[in-house]
């Protein structure tokens, strides 16, 4: 059977200029749950729905090797890193990843993010109107150099924070600014290989399981050292991500002045994961993903070629109407009452991030989102003056129009 098309002989402008609902809305009006189209004149088949997403996962069927676009490789993941490996040689790699971003690892990053929130929060005069997208990029970069040993010396610090920001703020951006990220992608990684080759060289201390340390000492299943570049972008895929974290904390900042309501769920652990995990549900970050049929198959009757370039839909999966009530809805207790599985709720990617390529880093954002929360609903004292908060849903990543300003900003416990 053929899968329908959608109206556009190509569909790049529609799409970019609604990338979180043009899969979605079109998908609804043809009423299938996938279309085919053409992104950059390539054509490409585009799905949405839980049961796309396990299809999406399928090994058997797709690979991630060659397909990602490469301006995103160039800006927001880099060249040779785990997004673009498949079967054995990913899971090796995703296990490093695994170890340095879950379980015993997560507290002292988000100790150190809470240290260094309130020292910014403290270097402030109260009167001053802060921009809260920024505070967190700044104290995020901080928290998470740190944790992933590596220095920055503080007269570079200012620049690190630039290049690491570009890259996954303006990895959507097109022209001048599309070139910023990617020259900021090569200074941020040649400073990653300089850091690596001294710890290999036994020039740099690094504490003992700490992210620069594990990937230093890295290899492939070949047994062979991760090359200098590779580890490069792997210790920038530990590094950017965190500081993206940023978006979430901006929206759940958001979320707390929106729903004031929900303020003093933040004191009980189930009320901060619940809210978490909704934070990370409504708000709008990774639009869809990318992989290529490996070989051709059939799915419902519908062919899929082999070699076709597939996007699937995570925004819609998680505003999907008939997996969650009144989605548009910001309500952490749908955790408690609706199903969530690993195709339903897919903010960082489905399935399982052990054998697949789901995030590795859903602990730490959730963490963080968490923390951020409890603190901005309790002796962290803000007010939000009139603005437009607006979500701009037309650039990449999503982010209220004034990028959420407070005055009076301060802690109270001091
Ligand atoms: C800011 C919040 C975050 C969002 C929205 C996010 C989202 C995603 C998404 C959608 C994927 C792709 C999944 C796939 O291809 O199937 C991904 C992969 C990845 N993320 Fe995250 N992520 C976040 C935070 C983090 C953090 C904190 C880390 C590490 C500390 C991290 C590291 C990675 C890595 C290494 C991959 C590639 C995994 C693979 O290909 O196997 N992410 N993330």
């Amino acid at each position: 059977m053929k899968i329908p098309r959608d109206q556009h002989w190509d569909s790049t402008l529609p799409f970019m200029s609604d990338p979180y609902r043009y899969i979605s809305r079109t998908c609804n009006e043809l009423g299938s749950p996938l279309f085919q189209t053409r992104f950059l004149l390539a054509p490409v088949i585009c799905m949405t729905g839980p049961e796309a997403a396990a299809l999406f996962y399928d090994p058997q069927h797709f690979q991630r090797q060659g397909a990602a676009p490469f301006r995103l490789r160039a800006t927001l993941f880099g060249f040779g890193g785990v997004q673009g490996l498949d079967g054995e040689r990913h899971r090796h790699r995703k296990q490093m990843f695994l170890s340095i971003t879950t379980g015993p690892r997560v507290q002292p990053l988000v100790e150190r993010f809470e240290r260094h929130l309130r020292t910014a929060i403290l270097a402030r005069p109260a009167i001053a109107t802060v921009c809260l997208y920024d505070l967190f990029q700044t104290v995020l970069c901080r928290a998470a150099t740190e944790w992933a040993g590596v220095e920055i010396p503080e007269s570079a610090f200012p620049r690190w924070q630039r290049d690491i920001v570009a890259m996954f703020d303006q990895a959507g951006a097109v022209g001048f600014n599309h070139w910023l990220a990617r020259v900021s992608r090569q200074n941020a990684q040649a400073r990653m290989k300089r850091w690596i080759r001294e710890i290999r060289a036994g020039e740099r201390k690094v504490a003992p399981e700490c992210a620069a340390e594990v990937i230093a000492r890295s290899r492939e299943p070949n047994r062979n050292l991760l090359d200098d570049r590779t580890a490069a972008v792997e210790l920038l895929n530990v590094i950017r991500p965190i500081v993206a974290v940023s978006v979430y904390l901006t929206f759940a900042a958001l979320a707390l002045h929106q729903n004031p309501s929900y303020r003093s769920t933040l004191s009980d652990p189930q009320g901060r994961i619940r809210f978490a995990q909704e934070v990370r549900r409504l708000y709008p970050f990774f639009p869809a993903l990318t992989a290529r049929v490996r070989e051709s198959f059939s799915w419902h009757s519908f062919e899929f070629p082999r070699g076709r370039g597939v996007l699937l839909d995570l925004y819609g999966i998680n505003h999907d109407p008939a997996v969650w009530h009144d989605p548009m809805e910001f309500r952490p207790d749908r955790f408690g009452r609706e199903q969530v599985t690993p195709f339903n709720f897919v903010p960082q990617g489905a399935g399982d991030a052990a054998v697949g390529h789901r995030c590795p880093g859903e602990d730490i954002a959730t963490a963080l989102i968490e923390r951020t929360a409890e603190l901005l609903a309790g002796n962290v004292r803000w007010e939000v003056p009139e603005q437009n908060l607006a979500i701009d849903y037309t650039r990449l990543p999503a982010l209220p129009v004034s990028r959420l300003r407070v005055t009076g900003l301060h802690i109270a416990d001091v």
